[in-house]
């Protein structure tokens, strides 16, 4: 996930900048920059990979790195981006900051610009010219073709024509005292100084330097002169911000006060998942899956059959993507842990579709599966999270879920994404094959963009209302999880999260399949998960759900919100608000999610680092 630094004060900016960026490295990168303005001139440095290299352009020696005009006294202010490509590929270039076309106005973005296209189209009609691959640019040309000679009051018009999940800094050569930053959804905090003022998209990136904070709300512009702040609404009313004292270590701060990076990744699902889909959905009703540099939709044309090959949470990624492409595309899917595909002898070829889902991109046997279905002719393409990795090298196509760097072990926030990459495939072969109505398909666009949403109205409290569960079953030495239909791929992930983080032995089963073997397991000790939100089958649910307490087994049910048919028949209920049936599974998950981590952290276990597990599986 990109980082933003800006700073104005009285010190030099590049030193400050830079290891306010370093703070930021736990955020993953890829490329990193800085400007700087002085003497009437911006000196702007980037480059790709680690800071190191940054470090080497600003001094002048760094190979495919950019530095342009040096400044006569050390700057006082300046923005400063690390950069987790989404947009546009690794490169100099696509790294921040990005700049119009005189150079004058230079910005630091994080986050997605939805309605990048049309407006990049409209700027260079108008003579703009791009020098990069990103959505993020566009935002410097607006500032600098709106622009008088009000900083603040520009951004404040150019985010009225902005669509999309973001945060961004900007300055100016014609302001060179100014910083101005503002967000939709996507975070900044500003720091307050004495005489120094600094803008982050998170706090580590200045704690060094100061612990007093003012949160910057959605929506807001923040306008930042040395020692002086201001905050604006949309309307540009000038709001009242409490400045908090933070009293976080270096550790913590990099969490953003969470516990753990478990825990804090759990709580950017909403974020995960609205910059997997923004721009995907932005476009009318439909999903636009397109991206001139590593998608061309033509490879979706005339598909016979989709197979998923992936590992882990990611296999359960494609087993959810079985469900919705065969109810709502009509097409035949086959999920297979990669590990056995591989060796198998699949019979595969052209008119198959195969995805490799994987979370880093560099899973030995994803690869291996992937590798066997290109060599018998199938379309490969790639679902991952990290732009580069070695996934995205080996397939006619990639498709990025955009969660960010997760540093838990535990997947959680880039299961989320790939359940929404996958809903969006399947949606778009839907469309293709003309196998739901345009109508039908726009009704889940809509409620897809809901998603982001609902989900951060289910966090709120969850934590505190799943960890009264985990009071009563913490200790139980053996968990069963069912489902059925799309609730099948969540009870297993909810399962695998307790076991992999927990050590607690579990079991996850189609609800169906309990009576043929599973059920023996059962007694008055043992809880049993259900996934029983909305679905064609949630009255055979209950009647396993009632069989397994007919054993005297405890029920711990996810539900939804207004159903009211589930909860006499279980001990304990979490609701998740209610929308299209297929997408609540995605909701499903984050409680169980929960329940695993509160019962390892009642087990005293550190979830973010469990045993015998590593995040990158790079052997067989
Ligand atoms: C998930 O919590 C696990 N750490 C693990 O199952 C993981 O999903 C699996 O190793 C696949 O990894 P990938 O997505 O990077 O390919």
């Amino acid at each position: 996930m990109c980082g933003i630094i800006g700073y104005v004060g009285s010190r030099p900016a590049e030193e400050i900048l830079l290891s306010g960026l370093r703070k930021l490295e736990y955020r993953g990168y890829d490329s990193a920059g800085l400007s700087l303005i002085g003497d009437g001139e911006i000196r702007s440095v980037r480059a790709v990979g680690n800071l190191d290299r940054l470090e080497a352009a600003l001094a002048g020696d760094a190979a495919g790195a950019t530095a342009t005009a040096t400044l006569a006294r050390p700057a006082t202010i300046g923005i400063g981006h690390t950069r987790w490509a989404t947009h546009g590929r690794v490169s100099e270039a696509n790294a921040h900051p990005h700049y119009d076309s005189a150079n004058r106005v230079h910005v630091v973005v994080n986050g997605i610009v939805e309605n990048y296209m049309a407006l990049r189209e409209r700027l260079v009609s108008e003579g703009a010219s791009f020098s990069s691959e990103t959505d993020a640019e566009v935002i410097a040309h607006l500032i600098a073709s709106a622009y008088r000679d009000d900083l603040a009051g520009t951004v404040a018009r150019v985010l009225t024509e902005l669509d999309g999940y973001f945060a961004f800094v900007a300055m100016t050569l014609d302001e060179p005292d100014v910083l101005v930053g503002a967000r939709r959804e996507c975070p900044l905090v500003v720091g307050r100084g004495a005489d120094e003022s600094f803008i982050a998209s998170a706090v580590p990136a200045f704690l060094a330097h100061t612990r007093s904070v003012q949160l910057v709300e959605n929506g807001e512009i923040v306008v930042l002169r040395a020692g002086e702040v201001e905050i604006r609404d949309g309307a540009g009313e000038t709001m009242l911000r409490e400045i908090v004292e933070v009293d976080w270590d270096e550790e913590t701060a990099e969490k953003g006060g969470y516990e753990t990076f478990m825990l804090k990744e759990i709580h950017e699902q909403a974020d995960a998942v609205a910059e997997t889909i923004s721009d995907r959905t932005a476009r009318g009703d439909g999903v636009d899956l397109a991206d001139p540099l590593c998608f061309d939709e033509a490879l979706l044309d005339g598909v016979q059959r989709v197979v998923f090959v992936a590992c882990g949470t990611a296999y359960h990624a494609g087993l959810m993507g079985r469900y919705a492409i065969e109810d709502w595309a009509g097409l035949p899917v086959e999920v297979d842990v990669a590990s056995e595909y591989r060796y198998r002898n699949p019979i595969v070829g052209p008119g198959d579709l195969v995805v490799g889902i994987s979370q880093s991109g560099e899973t030995a046997d994803t690869l291996g599966a992937m590798r066997v279905a290109r060599e018998r002719g199938a379309r490969v393409i790639a679902l991952t999270n990290v732009m580069g990795s070695q996934a995205t090298r080996e397939c006619d196509g990639v498709l990025y879920t955009r969660a960010g760097l997760e540093i838990g072990v535990a997947a959680t926030k880039t299961f989320v994404a790939q359940l929404a990459l996958v809903y969006l495939l399947a949606l778009r072969l839907a469309a293709l094959r003309g196998s739901l109505s345009a109508a039908r398909i726009g009704e889940l666009v809509a409620a897809m963009r809901q998603l982001p949403q609902l989900i951060d109205e289910l966090l709120d409290g969850l934590d505190a209302r799943v960890d009264a569960i985990a009071e009563w079953c913490w200790q139980a030495d053996f968990f069963l999880y069912i489902g059925r239909h799309a609730g099948v791929p969540i009870a297993l992930e909810g399962a695998l999260k307790l076991k992999e983080i927990s050590y607690v032995s579990t079991d996850a089963y189609a609800a169906g399949e309990m009576k043929h073997g599973p059920i023996a397991m059962l007694d008055e000790r043992t809880p049993v998960v259900a996934v029983a939100t909305s679905s064609p089958v949630l009255a055979k649910v209950i009647n396993n759900i009632d069989e397994v307490r007919a054993r005297g087994a405890k029920v711990i049910a996810i539900t939804t919100a207004g159903d009211d048919t589930v909860a006499p028949h279980v001990e304990d209920t979490i609701a998740v608000p209610a929308t299209e049936p297929m997408l609540e599974p995605l909701l499903a998950v984050i409680p169980l999610q929960l329940l695993a981590y509160r019962i390892a952290m009642r087990r005293a276990l550190n979830p973010d680092q469990p045993r015998n597990l590593a995040k990158t599986v790079t052997v067989e």
